[in-house]
């Protein structure tokens, strides 16, 4: 397993990131069955449904039918670890898909072949984009009637300002398909129903062999639009791919497993292994012998018995052995870690060893929070985990009153796992939450009740948005606060906040404060 390996470049630790529907369960699963990690179609969902089953708060998922708390999966193949990260795909909560994200490598981006790119496509690639993550596109659903190809193509390469190179072309979609052509190796491969697929090596685009195999309507219509295709897009360029120019496209249909080993074996070939970190005071390299990792997920309660926590740890460097001692960079505190846990696809293990771009879950009591830089080195604090200015604001009502310490305990709790955001006014007693969607204030009534028996409600407030503020000159933030004081509040850690009622007031304040930087995301530092 894992422990015998020590290549710091053999990790591919990707997310897949698609608008709800457009198939990311259905490829997760088949990526996880091709590379081994399950045995049956099927598993994942099962899984899922056990997990859910666990714990109470989880219901909402149940109801709704979404997956609210994103997981890792691991397998093994060709020689390398690839670390499946998943996302919640859901609209309404995106901050957690957003930090997720930020402990990736590469993504895969899945798109549905009738569909395009979507409202949530658009707001996942931006989040990749920000970090320059590779991203290798999978057209999904060939099997159904979609768009054709090219319009595909310059949608991508359009909306994302972004090169595209196709790697695969399907012969024809839905009823008409026929096969998916492999442009880079020149393999065509056939499905054939209820069984496997037939690979024929082929020597071009013009090879004989493709005329027996193939409709001659299907082989004519192939070389006239492979070679408009080659002629008009990108020639590939590993280079441009991994600076987050280039984006390798292929065809395929997650349900009917075509084009699955393809975009593994691009996975392996192109996608980059662990990247160096953005961090303070230097950035941190896989190659750096100390071992540094940074928390980018903590999920309470997964069983409520135990108020246990798990905080996930994307390792950047080092090699990570089980019992050591990490400090947690801020505190200064110790902390050690005995029983670390990796992820597989349908259960966890206790783990010895890790290495940079493997995810290890770390049980813990509520220390580790989101965006903590754990190291064995010098001090060192990886950037870049934003937190979300929050699109929703409501005012926390307790309904009984003896219970004010469980309700902070509560929202402190959730504010550190980044479920919700917490602010402190300068004037009045009541908290604000703050969420980026509505499904985070569900889950919140729901875990409050559920985990720590507050009964509370949510009221609106006063207040539409929020942005955290900032001034390079204190006496200018002093003024602002003074003369703000009833709009001003805190965050969880003691940032500054100020909460406008509309759009338009926060443009006025933005405008009338030059000396003041607004800002929409704060980044932990
Ligand atoms: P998501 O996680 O991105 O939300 O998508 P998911 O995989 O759940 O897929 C959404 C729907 O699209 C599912 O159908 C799934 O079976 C279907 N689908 C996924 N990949 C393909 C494909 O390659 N071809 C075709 N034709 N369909 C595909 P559903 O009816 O909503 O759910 P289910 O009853 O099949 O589970």
């Amino acid at each position: 397993m894992t422990s015998t390996q020590a290549s710091t470049q053999d990790r591919r630790t990707f997310a897949i990131i698609a608008h709800p529907d457009a198939g990311k369960t259905t490829l997760t699963e088949k990526l996880l069955l091709f590379g081994g990690a399950i045995h049956t179609a099927g598993e994942v969902k099962a899984r899922g449904q056990n997990r859910r089953a666990r714990s109470d708060w989880m219901k909402i998922e149940q109801q709704r039918g979404i997956s609210v708390t994103s997981s890792v999966m691991t397998f093994e193949t060709q020689g390398l670890t690839f670390n499946l990260l998943d996302t919640p795909g859901h609209e309404d909560f995106s901050e957690d898909t957003y930090r997720t994200l930020t402990a990736v490598d590469s993504a895969v981006m899945v798109l549905d072949a009738a569909r395009g790119i979507e409202a949530q496509t658009l707001k996942l690639f931006e989040v990749c984009r920000l970090r320059n993550v590779p991203i290798i596109t999978f057209i999904n659903k060939v099997d159904r009637d979609g768009r054709d190809g090219f319009s595909l193509l310059d949608e991508v390469a359009d909306q994302l300002q972004l090169d595209v190179c196709p790697m695969s072309w399907p012969i024809g979609m839905g009823a008409d398909f026929e096969a998916i052509y492999d442009l880079d190796r020149n393999r065509l491969t056939q499905p054939i129903r209820g069984e496997d697929a037939i690979v024929t090596q082929c020597t071009g685009t013009d090879d004989p062999q493709l005329d027996a195999l193939l409709t001659p309507a299907g082989v004519k219509l192939f070389r006239e639009e492979v070679e408009l295709a080659q002629g008009g897009y990108s020639t590939w360029d590993a280079e441009r791919y991994r600076a987050g120019d280039l984006t390798p496209v292929y065809f395929g249909s997650a349900l009917r497993e075509f084009g699955i080993s393809e975009l593994i074996d691009a996975l392996a070939r192109f996608a980059p292994g662990p990247r160096v970190q953005p961090a303070t005071p230097q950035p941190v390299s896989p190659e750096d012998p100390n071992v540094t990792g940074f928390i980018f997920k903590v999920q309470a309660n997964m069983n409520p018995m135990h108020r246990d926590r798990i905080a996930f740890m994307r390792l950047c460097s080092g090699r990570f052995r089980r019992g050591m001692k990490l400090n947690q960079v801020g505190t200064g505190k110790s902390i050690a870690v005995h029983s670390p846990i990796l992820f597989f696809a349908h259960e966890r293990e206790v783990v010895d060893d890790a290495f940079p771009g493997d995810i290890i879950g770390i049980p813990n009591h509520g220390t580790l929070r989101v965006g903590d830089t754990l190291t064995d080195g010098p001090p060192v604090s990886i950037t870049g985990l934003p937190n979300f200015a929050p699109e929703i604001l409501r005012r926390v009502v307790l309904k009984d009153p003896t219970k004010t310490k469980q309700l902070r305990k509560a929202l402190d709790d959730m504010a550190e796992e980044g479920v919700t955001q917490v602010f402190h006014p300068n004037i009045g007693s009541q908290w604000i939450v703050g969420v980026v969607g509505q499904l985070q204030l569900d889950v919140l009534i729901s875990r409050l009740e559920a985990e720590y028996r507050v009964d509370a409600a949510l009221e609106p407030s006063p207040w539409d948005t929020a942005r955290w503020i900032a001034s390079d000159d204190p006496a200018i933030m002093k003024a602002f606060a003074d003369t703000h004081r009833s709009t001003t509040a805190t965050d969880r850690d003691g940032a500054a906040v100020f909460m406008a009622k509309s759009g338009w007031d926060l443009n006025y304040a933005v405008e009338r404060n030059p000396g003041i930087r607004f800002t929409a995301t704060k980044e932990r530092e």
